[in-house]
């Protein structure tokens, strides 16, 4: 028998909503057909943009969207999308496939994006092809409301009054994708890029230095001694992909038990990252000012066969559910340091939420995760500690479930739960030694096929139902976990 405990009356800080930030990039067709599909579509929109997608969106509260890359982010050049669309300068998309880029989508419809999904613009500025002037300047044209010659430009530009922005990233990938730079020269740049990007009126940045990839922890050591008294944030960058190396990811829909454990395995590798990226921001940053900010995450499968390889399509199943909702389950026991993080990404790239073929759209498994965790969402962590077996494949083993929980504002106790397990149920006494609940409602996403997923076909193949595997017990409550399951238990005093 498995357990649980929780012990409500110990509360470990507010889980904030920015974790559950999603990531949008000008990369095949996440911005291009996933958002943006211009005025003139048949597929029904508001100013250019679909209806459908931004529907859904809203019903999971996305708290915030990052803008325009990832990789593309540092070749970028805003001055090129704003104006008169027919007089935007094109460009080619060289990271994502060589595909022209037309610069239809904009800083005015992007931020008009968020808007309309009522979330924070997360905006990441380029240090590595751009200059600090044109970053400067960017800034100026979003959030100045004096006379300038970029809030003229932006007011000509058909916007009066400037916007809010917050989350600004000074770079991307700068050790790859975004210049290739040593940790010590990145650090002097991000240090001379931040100091012109400017507070204007009461609009306070909240800036993000671009920070490790996976496990370098050199890269933190450095960027926290020379600038972390300068950053709000510090980026981390982490995918899990099925084989040990890089170039060895495999098929999003045909795998076996060993590409369900390897997947498994190296997602748990996230609560390593986490720890020890932490520990070394403790040193530096014993306060916690600095936030770490996950600001690309999730699963990397190769491409569906038959798209372009530059546009990382991928379908999502059941195991990219589990990832999703262990992820979340880790940034959740985290939220004293991880404070912000946006999965890769949202519409039709890698581990989306929104899968669409022109003007069809389905919501994936790991959507179902984010809706089913929203109650997380500014709620307070509290102490849980779980005693499980393990699962076991081909010699190797990694724990058997994993869990997160809190309490909101109303005092509702919200759990949630992944088994990994894709052969054996999870049988789990849950004790809540200071919670008394007399009211339960629990909802479950799980299936007996482990690649099972949604298709335009069938759109709903895999969708949350409730969990009828719940009984009260002595102290608490006593489970029956499903093989390869996520859970959510909503609890009422
Ligand atoms: O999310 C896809 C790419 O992955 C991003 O552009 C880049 O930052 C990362 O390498």
């Amino acid at each position: 028998m498995n357990s649980i405990k929780i012990y409500t009356g110990q509360r470990k800080g507010v889980i904030s909503k920015h974790i559950y930030g999603q990531f949008s990039e000008h990369l095949g067709r996440c911005i291009y057909e996933g958002f943006w599909v211009g005025e003139d579509s048949p597929i029904p929109n508001t100013n250019g943009i679909r209806n459908d997608v931004v529907e859904a969106l809203k019903k999971i509260n996305i708290p915030n969207l990052r803008w325009p890359g990832g990789c593309f982010a540092d070749e970028y050049h805003w001055k090129d999308g704003v104006g008169p669309k027919s007089k935007r300068k094109y460009m080619i998309n060289t990271h994502w496939g060589g595909v022209v880029e037309n610069n239809h989508f904009g800083t005015h419809e992007f931020l008009m994006l968020c808007d309309m999904l009522e979330c924070e613009p997360y905006i990441c500025g380029n240090v590595g092809s751009g200059t600090v002037q044109e970053m400067s300047e960017w800034i100026e044209y979003m959030t100045f409301d004096g006379q300038s010659p970029m809030a003229k430009w932006r007011r000509e530009n058909g916007r009066d009054k400037p916007w809010k922005l917050k989350f600004f990233g000074v770079g991307n990938e700068n050790w790859g994708c975004g210049g290739n730079m040593r940790p010590e020269y990145y650090a002097d740049e991000y240090r001379r890029y931040q100091t012109y990007c400017r507070n204007y009126g009461d609009n306070k940045l909240f800036k993000i230095a671009c920070g490790p990839n996976s496990g370098d922890y050199h890269w933190t050591e450095v960027m926290m001694k020379e600038a972390g008294n300068m950053m709000d944030g510090l980026s981390l960058h982490y995918y899990t992909v099925e084989g040990d190396h890089w170039e060895d990811k495999g098929s999003a829909l045909e795998f076996d038990e060993k590409g369900w454990f390897q997947l498994m395995k190296h997602t748990l590798l996230m609560e390593e990252m986490v720890t020890k990226h932490s520990a070394i921001m403790d040193i530096y940053d014993p306060q916690k000012k600095v936030a770490l900010v996950v600001d690309e995450w999730g699963t990397w499968h190769r491409v569906e066969p038959g798209t372009n390889p530059g546009f990382l399509y991928q379908q999502n199943t059941l195991r990219d559910a589990l990832v999703a909702g262990t992820n979340l389950n880790i940034f959740n026991n985290h939220c004293d340091r991880v404070r912000m993080t946006a999965i890769a990404q949202v519409v039709n790239v890698l581990q989306a939420m929104i899968l669409t073929e022109g003007g069809k759209m389905l919501l994936t498994p790991t959507y179902h995760v984010f809706d089913m965790y929203k109650v997380h969402q500014e709620a307070e962590l509290v102490h849980s500690i779980v005693d499980c077996g393990d699962y076991e494949f081909g010699g190797e083993k990694i724990p058997q479930i994993n869990v997160s929980a809190s309490v909101d504002a109303s005092e509702k106790l919200h759990v949630t739960i992944c088994n990994l397990n894709p052969n054996k149920t999870a049988d789990i006494r849950l004790d809540l030694p200071d919670f008394k609940p007399s009211a339960v409602r629990c909802r479950i996403l799980t299936s007996d096929t482990m690649n099972k997923h949604n298709t335009f076909e069938n759109p709903n193949a895999l969708t949350p139902v409730d969990f009828k595997g719940c009984a009260a017990a002595q102290s608490g409550l006593k489970l029956e976990l499903p093989k390869m399951s996520v859970v959510q238990l909503e609890l009422s005093k």
